[in-house]
């Protein structure tokens, strides 16, 4: 999302990670997750500026490959992304980010990194901390209340580490959390943002114990932020006519409903759930025979509701949740087989993202996924009349045999 786009509904999510984001010298890290595109780096842009426009230096790092080169982390913390949602000037950004590199690395850092090889010597996270601390010391100095740094995609900061490297990661930030504020540097709190379900696991495996991880779990908006994007999208809200087809395979998945917006409502259910059917019977074509009958069993019963998280499951499945058609969620905010609960009274409630234990169910990662299953399963009949009409799903072909 650009600084011109509109930011639209979210409002309980919004106001539950601000909570956690304000620095409170606690030693946990917050680590917001969910499906691709549902989201979560919207939010967490927003929630920098919120922060800002409070008095903190925030700053949204977007970590979009993996940290291998001195290059790669140069333009990692020196990027335009980060500033916009700051009240830090590139410039500034830049000559704090030279003034680090140059205190780990001597003063031969610069030729190094026109070397695109130039593997890092130190691991990232010991640059990280003398990033961190020097804006915070930067913060303190500008009589800023605080600094707040998000981290998106930040498996990519941790791509080839060991498990010692997540522990020592964690402690890290832990540590910055805990220790600051001092004399010369102001309080800080660090975000993790992934989309990698994978990522989440680890990090709760390999901090020094649970108090150190604690997940934001983002999951569909609410009906009523998704008529308001669609609307802000389109210039209009969903007709009657159009509700079955957002209810059945659009919900308040916001790229879905940018492309129905823009493309047209049908035509985007129409193809949407095609490509989902397409993947998951390739998928359960993958799988030895014996394998294909028990997934295909279980995406069966995930069609209608989501299961508990097993190991068993994860072996089956693990390729779909890849590809995104399935996620690992948390119940109490999942959405995709019903909305989210509008914000109407009791704020406790409503919204579709907030922190909980864990993930600790996996569903289809989206509504159009889960039309997908159905139609790959062969239940036709399990969709809304108006959506198979218009897609014309009605005239149902026999499945391929071999096919659960
Ligand atoms: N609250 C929102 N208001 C307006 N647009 C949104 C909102 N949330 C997501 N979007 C749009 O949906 C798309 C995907 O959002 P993004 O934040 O990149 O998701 P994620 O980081 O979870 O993959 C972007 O184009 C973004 O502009
Ligand atoms: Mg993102």
């Amino acid at each position: 999302m650009g600084t011109g786009r509109v930011f639209v509904g979210r409002r309980a999510e919004l106001e539950r990670l601000l909570r956690e984001a304000r620095p409170a010298s606690l030693r946990t890290v917050p680590v917001v997750v969910g499906p691709s595109g549902i989201g979560k780096t919207s939010l967490a842009r927003e929630a920098a500026r919120r922060l800002t426009g409070e008095g903190y230096l925030a700053l949204h790092i977007s970590v979009t490959q993996p940290v291998s080169s001195l290059e790669d982390l140069y333009r990692v913390l020196a990027s335009e992304v980060g500033v916009s949602y700051s009240s830090l000037a590139l410039g500034a950004l830049r000559g704090l980010v030279e003034r680090v590199l140059e205190a780990v690395y001597g003063s031969g850092w610069r030729s190094r990194l026109r070397d695109a090889d130039a593997l890092l010597e130190r691991s990232v996270y010991d640059v990280l901390a003398e990033f961190f601390l020097e804006l915070a010391r930067r913060a303190r100095r500008d009589g800023r209340r605080g600094v707040v740094a998000f981290i998106d995609e930040a498996q990519n900061i941790l791509r080839s580490m060991e498990p010692g490297d997540i522990w020592g990661f964690v402690k890290m930030l832990a540590s910055l959390q805990e220790e600051l504020p001092s004399g010369d540097a102001a309080a800080f709190q660090a975000v993790l943002v992934t989309s990698e379900y994978g990522f989440q696991q680890r990090l709760l495996r390999h901090s020094p114990s649970p108090d150190y991880v604690d997940t934001f779990y983002l999951g569909e908006m609410t009906r009523g932020d998704a008529y308001s994007l669609y609307q802000a999208l389109g210039e209009r809200g969903p007709g009657t006519g159009e509700r079955d087809f957002i209810e059945c395979c659009v919900g308040g998945h916001p790229v879905h409903l940018a492309m129905a917006a823009r493309r047209g409502l049908v035509d985007t259910v129409c193809h949407g759930v095609r490509k989902m059917q397409q993947i998951i019977v390739e998928h359960l074509h993958g799988l030895d025979e014996e394998r294909r009958d028990e997934a295909g069993e279980v995406l069966r019963r995930l069609a209608r509701q989501p299961l508990l998280r097993i190991p068993g499951y994860d072996r089956l499945l693990d390729g779909l949740v890849e590809r995104g058609v399935l996620q690992y969620g948390c119940s109490s905010y999942l959405g995709v087989y019903d909305w989210n609960p509008d914000c109407t009274g009791d704020e406790s409630l409503c919204g579709g993202g907030g922190w909980c234990g864990g993930l600790d169910v996996v569903a289809p990662a989206s509504r159009m996924a889960r039309a997908g299953l159905l139609l790959a399963l062969g239940e036709v009949g399990a969709l809304p009349g108006s959506v198979v009409d218009a897609c014309g799903l009605g005239g149902v072909y026999p499945l391929a045999p071999g096919l659960p």
